[in-house]
């Protein structure tokens, strides 16, 4: 491949796509376009500003004539779409922006792609598509849709335009779906790095419900190699499941991520569960293992510690981002929760 488009290649999971590729293949250019809402940020791509082989373009990937302006503009070998309003609370808050980015974003790009004869795109996608697991059983790439969010209904309806698009016109699609990505990047406003931000700084720890919803964690850079072998090896008009086979209780993690901080299990404060919160995620990574050669490498307790070696080393980054509109969301989502007092009664304390 000698040339990209990449969408949302300022945010979290995206902009460690654009470094990883820039970095692994010499060869290649990317142009990496991003409107910069609240979750993207250059800063996560200063490092590249004068790298002659990345070119940021500041557009909204739901603005049509943008979008198949840039894509006349030059050839590209493929396009890999990250582009998303990506935070499940959020959604819950106003399900508006995820309807037109994350649906009418990915029918605009679809078109232009189209339009453009793009030999190879690839929705990124997520797990929680799937909908939501008991204590048994794994998502398959086989697994009906059945998305329990905004977020998740949004990214599912992003899905389906992209199957019918590869079933209608044999557009050359390929679809993945990951489950949930820490690692360096990552905004603030998700449980990992929010609870590290937090405990930082000795304030509280909210943890929804009574802890013991289950995510199947995986480091962004595992996630990223998935990505990029879907994009050079997948199968056109397949799916493919990435995940950490790395199933963790929300308390647990919470409690992991104390100690290695070396903060006080004090910090915890159970509150009001998200409502419509899904139960448990884990995901059945086998296809992309047997079809990809790809498996996760990262141990999580080490990535762990390296995710926090990470935001310790970059407090600027993390205070610039929790001014401004991050206060505003921040009293709305969390100024309403109260204390359930879950602890207190775990413990035998409650009255
Ligand atoms: P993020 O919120 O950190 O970044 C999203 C990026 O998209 C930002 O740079 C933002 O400016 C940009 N963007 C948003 N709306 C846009 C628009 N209309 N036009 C152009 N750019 C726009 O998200 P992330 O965590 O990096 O997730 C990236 C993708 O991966 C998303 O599609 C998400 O659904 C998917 N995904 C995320 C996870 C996870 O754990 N974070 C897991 C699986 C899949
Ligand atoms: P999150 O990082 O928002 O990812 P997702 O909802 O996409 O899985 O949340 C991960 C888990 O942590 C999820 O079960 C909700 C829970 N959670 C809390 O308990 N407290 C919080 O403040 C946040 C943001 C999440």
């Amino acid at each position: 491949m000698k040339s990209i488009l990449v969408t949302g290649g300022c945010g979290f999971i995206g902009s460690n796509f654009v470094r990883w590729e820039l970095k692994t293949d010499p060869d290649l250019r990317i142009v990496n376009l991003d409107k910069l809402t609240y979750a993207g940020n250059l800063e996560n791509v200063a490092d590249l500003e004068s790298n002659p082989r990345h070119r940021f373009v500041q557009a909204d990937v739901a603005n049509r004539t943008s979008v198949t302006e840039l894509l006349r503009s030059e050839p590209f070998d493929a396009v890999v779409h990250f582009a998303a309003e990506s935070h499940v609370d959020r959604s819950i808050l106003d399900s508006g922006p995820f309807v037109q980015t994350n649906i009418v974003g990915t029918q605009v790009l679809l078109d232009a792609c189209r339009a453009a004869n793009i030999p190879r795109y690839v929705q990124v996608s997520t797990d929680e598509v799937y909908g939501s697991l008991g204590a048994e059983g794994y998502f398959t790439e086989d697994t009906p849709l059945a998305p329990n969010s905004p977020y998740s209904a949004s990214k599912a309806a992003g899905d389906l335009l992209v199957r019918a698009y590869f079933h209608t016109f044999g557009f050359p699609a390929v679809i993945t779906r990951c489950s949930n990505n820490y690692g360096p990047y990552q905004f603030p406003e998700k449980l990992i790095p929010l609870f590290v931000a937090n405990a930082l700084e000795d304030r509280p720890l909210p943890v929804y419900g009574t802890g013991e919803n289950v995510r199947d964690w995986i480091h962004v850079l595992d996630h990223v190699r998935g990505v990029d072998a879907a994009m050079r090896r997948g199968r056109v008009g397949e799916v493919y499941n990435f995940g950490g086979r790395n199933e963790v209780r929300n308390i647990d993690l919470t409690r992991l991520l104390l100690e290695l901080l070396g903060k006080p299990e004090s910090l915890i404060r159970y509150v009001t569960d998200r409502p419509g919160h899904d139960q448990r995620y884990a995901i059945d990574c086998a296809k992309a293992e047997r079809e990809l050669g790809w498996s996760p490498q990262v141990d999580f307790r080490e990535g762990l510690r390296e995710t926090i070696a990470w935001y310790l080393s970059h407090t600027d980054w993390v205070n610039r981002i929790r001014s401004g509109e991050y206060r505003r969301y921040y009293a709305e989502q969390y100024g309403g929760r109260t204390e359930t007092g879950v602890r207190r009664q775990e413990s035998g304390e409650a009255t």
